[in-house]
């Protein structure tokens, strides 16, 4: 029986944009006395499931943090094997992307990325972009502050050429300065590997989010992780600040 026909998700409550961010590959193989590119293999691959079942359920957009601003220090080894393995996924990929009626989508500086990763990247954005069932959006050296500067600094731009009344410039106007103009805020950021914190992933879009920490490591996560994490968030009580109804 498929997975999906036996959850336990109230399909009328599903979250529209869940934000993931992939931690813990690097200690997955270490543990296994492995090499750290190999939890970024097997990590690809919880990519590929993970993916697949969001699309399934009806999940409207899906926020991967595959590679952040801060990740080009690591060994150059380490960076090269990551925008090696973004390159065969793309390639890889391709097919069932399209199939699935996915669109793919980035956020980050892409300018930073090897001419490889983003002829690939930005040529499958352009074959998807009619895609309707859902936005797959790879954060790739991604910053959030460096977003947020970025948009700030186009809206000064555009006061000073007069296209925008400094006035003018509300909390939705200025969403349309970041990278994630094309998409509602998520609803859920969730986090695997155990740690507790945000690290400069989507600091102005996850207000309302509700966060949920993880403690297996990205490639131990399953749909059914996904599914109990959906499951969480249903029943959490979403107020948006306001205060609970009595009644
Ligand atoms: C964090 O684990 C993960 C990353 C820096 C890269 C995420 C990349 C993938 C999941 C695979 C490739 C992605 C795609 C879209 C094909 P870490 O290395 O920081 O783990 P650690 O905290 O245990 O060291």
């Amino acid at each position: 029986m498929p997975f999906e026909q036996k959850s336990r998700i109230d399909s009328s409550k599903l979250p529209v944009h869940i934000a993931i961010i992939m931690d813990g590959n690097g200690r997955w193989a270490n543990e296994r006395g492995l090499k750290r590119i190999e939890g970024h293999r097997k990590g690809g691959e919880v990519v590929d499931d993970i993916a697949t079942y969001a699309r399934e359920i009806g999940i409207r957009y899906l926020t991967l943090y595959a590679f952040s601003t801060e990740n080009w220090q690591r060994d150059p080894e380490e960076v090269s094997f990551l925008m090696n393995l973004l390159a065969d996924f793309l390639r890889d990929k391709r097919e069932k992307i399209l199939k699935n009626n996915i669109r793919l989508n980035v956020i980050g500086n892409t300018g930073d990325l090897p001419d490889f990763v983003r002829e690939r990247l930005f040529s499958l954005m352009e074959e998807s972009k009619d895609n309707s069932r859902m936005m797959l959006t790879l954060a790739l050296s991604y910053g959030s502050r460096s977003e947020i500067i970025n948009a700030v600094k186009s809206a000064i731009r555009d006061s000073l050429s007069g296209a925008l009344d400094p006035e003018g410039l509300t909390e939705e106007r200025f969403s349309g300065y970041l990278y994630t103009r094309q998409m509602p805020d998520p609803d859920i950021l969730l986090r695997t590997g155990g740690e507790k914190r945000v690290s400069n992933f989507l600091l102005y879009q996850i207000s309302y989010a509700e966060l949920i920490f993880v403690e297996k490591k990205w490639p131990d996560f399953t749909p059914k992780d996904l599914e109990e994490a959906i499951i969480e968030f249903q029943n959490r009580q979403r107020r948006f600040g306001k205060a609970k109804s009595l009644v």
